[in-house]
């Protein structure tokens, strides 16, 4: 099964591997390929594909650290530097095997080098599979903040196969859900209704992925560059990145998995929604409890408040300093470029901290 996006395709499934295989045939028999992995992925997703290469000229795996702190311009440089030793050449292909870390990273160092490798994905985390592999953004966070730096460039093409899963701790996966909540909640009532049915029982990964990323591809095809519609796939992201940037900046910050700092966005900006009129107070209750439910409340101080909307203030989304948000109107609609005032931000980031 696939989807065919503005520019590329998007292999699902089982047969995913079988259209990989078909396509390192027809496009790689004389080619250089270079493989990205962090630590985990090396160990635990490269040996599931590299048998697949036999026949081919042996593919040269580079590795960088696991995790978001890794996701920044020295591990690009690393990235770079690698690819010069080993005499990478323009037409060479460049593999992104990894979660929405690598391939944000990955997309973004092939890209600038020798001014564009092409590059295929191969998402091995669930977050990957049913959000970042899809949509073209790549980027690394800078000085502390969330992807400051990067740009849109599209893949050759995508090879989901969720074989690669078994070996995600459990609490990557539940950090991979609250990208497939935001898609519902953004676009789909009925796929609102089914993930808060399944989610505590057996959810179909390969439902899930092929759903969520349906809505994704609808969304970015009529907009790929976030002029408008676009923006709607930022619900909860403008203080899921404000959250994530302070545990960046923050000496002995315990880490923060985006998954776990989207679902409080999604809460706190439901929040605005409601208080802004545009959402009935029972879908903000219906949302705080089936997202507060399964994802951990993270920890959030008073003393807080204020550096995270300084990062805020910095989100690239704004303009003109005025707060843009994306908010609900329904379970399973969204309004883009919404002014909120820093106030409302404020208060909304105390109703989560009050949970
Ligand atoms: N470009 C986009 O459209 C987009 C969308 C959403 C999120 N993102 C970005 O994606 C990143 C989050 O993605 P993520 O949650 O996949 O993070 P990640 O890539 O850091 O992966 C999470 C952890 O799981 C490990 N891992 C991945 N696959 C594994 C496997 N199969 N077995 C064992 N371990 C495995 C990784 O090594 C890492 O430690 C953030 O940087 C976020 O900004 C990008």
């Amino acid at each position: 099964m696939y989807l065919v996006t503005e520019h590329y395709p998007v292999y699902f499934e089982k047969e995913s591997l079988s259209y990989f295989k078909e396509f390192l045939e027809k496009k790689c028999s004389k080619r250089q390929v270079f493989v990205l992995t962090d630590t985990n992925t090396r160990k635990h997703c490269w040996p599931k594909i590299s048998g697949m290469f036999a026949g081919f000229e042996p593919p040269k795996v580079l590795t960088v650290p696991a995790g978001e702190p890794a996701k920044n311009f020295d591990t690009v440089q690393s990235v770079w530097k690698q690819l010069l030793e080993m005499e990478a050449r323009r037409d060479a292909l460049f593999i992104n095997l990894g979660g929405g870390m690598i391939s944000d990273l990955g997309g973004l160092a092939a890209s600038l080098f020798k001014r564009g490798l092409p590059f295929i994905h191969i998402p091995t985390s669930l977050l990957g599979m049913l959000d970042a592999s899809v949509g073209g953004k790549t980027g690394v966070d800078f000085l502390g903040h969330k992807n400051m730096v990067g740009l849109f460039s599209n893949p050759e093409a995508v090879f989901i196969w969720d074989g690669f899963l078994d070996t995600l701790p459990s609490e990557q996966r539940r950090s991979g859900m609250a990208e497939a909540f935001k898609h519902a909640l953004i676009d789909n009532n009925g796929y609102w209704c089914y993930l808060k049915k399944s989610v505590h029982e057996s959810l179909s990964y390969d439902r899930l992925i092929f759903k969520s990323l349906e809505i994704k591809k609808k969304i970015v095809d009529r907009d790929p560059k976030e002029g408008n519609e676009r923006k709607k796939l930022n619900f909860g992201h403008t203080i899921a990145h404000a959250i994530e940037s302070y545990a960046l900046a923050t000496p002995g910050h315990p880490p923060v998995l985006h998954g776990d700092a989207v679902a409080a966005g999604m809460i706190a900006e439901s929040y605005i929604s409601w208080k802004m009129g545009q959402l009935s107070k029972e879908c903000l209750d219906e949302i705080r409890e089936v997202l507060g439910g399964y994802f951990p409340r993270i920890a959030m101080q008073l003393e807080q408040v204020e550096p995270m909307l300084q990062f805020m203030g910095n989100d690239k989304k704004n303009t003109e300093k005025a707060l843009n948000f994306t908010l609900l109107d329904c379970l399973g609609g969204a309004v883009v470029n919404q002014n909120v005032p820093p106030a409302l931000v404020r208060e909304s980031l105390n109703y989560y901290a009050s949970l």
